[in-house]
């Protein structure tokens, strides 16, 4: 066997960069530290260098999430991905915790080789031009988000809709480089809102929650307006109104993956409201 499994630090980013780029992905160091900080990482050394990596994020006991498995492309086919998994699937199974991810399509077999089951599939849009079709919704008041003074509201919201307190992640995620907005209703109360963060020459939306679809689709319209650079963001199959309205928007369908889940039939919380995930690898 080819090096052993130990728990990946910070101090080892550079190595996991080179590790992503093998097989044609790009870490950066913010979504690294994200990674890092909220989550537990895998991988196998050899010689100093990272040649396979695993993150899994818990969120409580209610669901567990895996991303970022990665085995360096000149060692693949040797064993390693099934390992990595396994090593993940030993700390969940000690809680007893469902878990998902989104596959690619080089991960499909050996996920449903280890229990997976596709639930659904997340749909990437991606927006690379500046003029579009305004929707005309307005229904509901839309406020820049500030971390201090909406955090609470957030939190609760996203838990409700997740089905899992991501206290955590939400304050990472609201940190500096990244611009949000909260939707309210006629009461002042939140109906809606939605994070986004410059990934790679992106501005990634996620997540995006809202009570309807009009709702959603008037906070991706708050951050066309307010982005200089391209915007993507992943939406769920369920949302297929929203879906068809990003069209009308000027967005474009990239790509689709399959949201497999282990030891569950299916995704926590109200999921109806999920117009955006956070991040394949965060859940
Ligand atoms: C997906 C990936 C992690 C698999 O890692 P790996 O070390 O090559 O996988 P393993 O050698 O442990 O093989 C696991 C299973 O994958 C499948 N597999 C591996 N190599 C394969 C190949 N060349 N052709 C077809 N299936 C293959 C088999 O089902 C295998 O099952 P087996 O153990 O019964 O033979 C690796 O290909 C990779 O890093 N790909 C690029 C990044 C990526 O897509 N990651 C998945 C993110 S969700």
């Amino acid at each position: 066997m080819l090096g052993k499994i130990e728990k990946i630090d910070v101090s080892s980013m550079p190595s996991l960069q080179k590790l992503a780029e093998s097989v044609g992905w790009n870490f950066t160091t913010e979504r690294l530290h994200i990674y890092l900080s909220l989550g537990t990482m895998f991988g196998h050394r050899l010689h100093n260098e990272w040649i396979s990596s695993a993150a899994l994020f818990q969120y409580g006991t209610t669901i567990a999430s895996i991303g970022s498995v990665i085995v360096h492309a000149n060692y693949q086919g040797q064993g390693l991905g099934r390992s990595i998994m396994k090593r993940c699937l030993y700390e969940v199974e000690r809680v007893g915790v469902p878990v998902s991810l989104v596959a690619t399509s080089a991960g499909v077999p050996l996920y449903q080789s280890l229990g997976f089951q596709t639930v659904e599939f997340i749909h990437r849009f991606t927006h690379t031009h500046f003029v579009y079709e305004p929707i005309e919704c307005k229904q509901v008041e839309i406020e820049q988000l500030r971390e201090k003074k909406h955090i609470t509201e957030i939190i609760h919201f996203d838990k409700m809709v997740f089905g899992a307190n991501r206290s955590e992640l939400l304050h990472h995620l609201m940190k500096k480089r990244s611009i949000g907005f909260i939707a309210r209703n006629a009461e002042k109360s939140i109906c809606g809102f939605g994070i986004a963060f410059p990934v790679g020459n992106f501005l990634h939306i996620g997540p995006l929650m809202a009570d309807h679809t009009d709702i959603a689709l008037q906070l991706i319209q708050a951050f066309l307006c307010q982005s200089a650079i391209p915007v993507r963001i992943d939406v769920p199959s369920r949302q297929s109104d929203f879906m068809r309205a990003l069209c009308q928007l000027g967005f474009q369908e990239t790509l689709v993956s399959p949201l497999m889940l282990l030891y569950a039939q299916q995704l926590p919380g109200k999921r109806n409201r999920l117009f955006g995930i956070a991040d394949p690898a965060l859940g």
